[in-house]
């Protein structure tokens, strides 16, 4: 079973209508929104998963990193957490679990996020995460539905966390390897998210398990629209280059190319290993972003000003071929 099996299971669900539900589980949206009154509509997410850094506290960074993330790919506004935490409480030492909960706690103060409450079970491998809540403007929700041809696309973090974490766990990847990615993936989407809103974002979402293509081709599937990559203009980790030659690519990675590369057009002589970098699985990724041509440069450039963001422009959305990314 694959990634977009498990998405399929999600569809083939028999949810009622409720026209309450402003963007539900059709497509493949970061969060869920659920209309309150006519200016505030509630914003949900939730997410966790098994430690990929050895350090609690980072691990906790990381993990809260990443689920407050699918409220700013919608452009949302987060305001409370609860923890969800899996913990062998009988054979680890509970400093462990604290630290964990102290790294969660420190970025959801980064974030202005009220921890509120919680769940903790015991199981013998550690998990934690967040269930996120936050509020938004209903007319303001970005989907992965809005993208326009000759919308510019911008990429506001690396690509490589997959691979680079993968080296660490075969004890191959470089110190310096792995605080670039730590540092990457525990840094928050919210001033990336705050300015794509300034800068008139037509469609969002963030780059996670599906990896780069994997996201991308939610936004050209529910967009009903085609993008050109251009993928010298993707950043990537330089050292996850390094490692995908050594055949370090987790198998998340071999799994998205699998599903998704029917749908995508290799019209340059680009290295294989590249392409595993561009199918990477993603934790706590940078938000893809879809806006007007002559907003793309003042964003990326605003980014690196004002928040020392080093995003960029990686492509563009076109009417045809609909359905498909083709990379240059
Ligand atoms: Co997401
Ligand atoms: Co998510
Ligand atoms: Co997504």
């Amino acid at each position: 079973m694959g990634p977009e099996d498990l998405a399929q299971i999600l569809k083939d669900l028999p949810i009622p209508k409720n026209p309450k539900v402003l963007v539900g589980l059709e497509t493949s949206d970061d969060a869920g929104v659920y209309q309150l009154s006519d200016e505030v509509a509630l914003v949900q997410t939730v997410d966790f998963f098994p430690p990929i850094v050895d350090d609690p506290f980072t691990f906790g960074q990381i993990a809260a990193a990443n689920a407050l993330s699918d409220v700013y790919a919608m452009g949302g506004k987060p305001l409370t957490a609860l923890n969800l935490v899996a913990f062998p409480i009988k054979t680890l030492p509970p400093s462990i679990l604290k630290d964990i909960l102290r790294g969660g706690l420190s970025k959801m103060e980064e974030a202005e996020v009220a921890l509120i409450g919680g769940h903790t079970l015991e199981d013998p491998e550690i998990k934690y995460g967040l269930s996120v809540t936050g509020i938004i403007h209903p007319g303001k929700i970005l989907t992965n539905t809005g993208a326009k041809p000759g919308d510019q696309l911008v990429l506001t973090k690396p690509i490589g966390t997959g691979i680079i974490a993968t080296a660490l766990k075969g004890g191959m990847a470089s110190e310096e390897a792995v605080s670039r990615m730590v540092k990457s993936m525990a840094s928050l989407n919210k001033m990336a998210s705050m300015w794509m809103q300034t800068f008139d974002a037509h469609a969002c979402t963030d780059i996670t398990g599906f990896g780069f293509i994997g996201h991308a081709l939610e936004m050209v599937l529910g967009s009903q629209v085609g993008m050109i990559i251009r993928s010298k203009e993707i950043p990537v980790f330089p050292e996850a280059l390094e490692y995908s030659k050594l055949g370090l690519v987790p198998g998340g990675a071999r799994s998205n190319r699998d599903f998704f590369s029917c749908r995508v057009e290799v019209l340059s002589d680009i290295p294989e290993v590249l392409l595993d970098l561009f199918y990477d699985p993603q934790t706590s990724g940078g938000l893809l972003i879809s806006l007007p041509s002559d907003r793309a440069g003042e964003l990326v450039e605003t980014l690196k000003k004002e928040e020392n963001i080093d995003s960029a422009i990686i492509g563009s959305v076109v009417a045809e071929p609909r359905g498909k990314i083709q990379i240059l």
